[in-house]
């Protein structure tokens, strides 16, 4: 089973960025807890700060991975075109945030790509990706 992981703009600052947020773990840290955590699952990470890329990353991927985890960051409330790039592809993206989205700023609560995602796991923290893996994983063997 193969998984990509992709982050979005500003989030390879996590460990360092808005500690109360988002904590202070570095994402790299968490990446190697969770490989350990899961040997039989490949995993690939990508993290972007520039949309287009991340469409890209998406486009590569997304006809040949079992799942994709997305947290596209703030593009998340504004990018349509992620919104299409998701409903382009044939793998399931599942949409994460370490924050509950719902409890922060109004202009978070919208989503331009919930709706073509699998599912959203929103507000667990860094735990909120070994969520969407295990949501991956009961899919493939269901
Ligand atoms: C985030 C939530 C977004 O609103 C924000 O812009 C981020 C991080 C999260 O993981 O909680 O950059 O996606």
């Amino acid at each position: 089973m193969k998984i990509q992981i992709i982050n979005g703009p500003n989030l390879n600052l996590l460990g360092k960025r808005e500690p109360g947020i988002y904590g202070n773990l570095s994402f790299d840290n968490y990446y190697e807890q969770l490989k350990k955590s899961y040997p039989d699952v490949e995993f690939d990470y990508f993290q972007s700060n520039t949309e287009g890329l991340l469409i890209d990353k998406l486009h590569e991927v997304g006809f040949s991975f079992s799942g994709i985890i997305l947290n596209a960051g703030a593009y998340t409330h504004t990018s349509v075109a992620l919104g299409d790039a998701i409903r382009a592809i044939n793998t399931p993206v599942i949409e994460v945030h370490i924050s509950n989205v719902h409890n922060r700023e109004s202009y978070r609560h919208v989503s331009m790509i919930a709706s073509a995602c699998l599912g959203t796991i929103s507000g667990f923290g860094m735990n909120s990706y070994r969520l969407a893996v295990e949501a991956l994983i009961n899919k493939e063997h269901k």
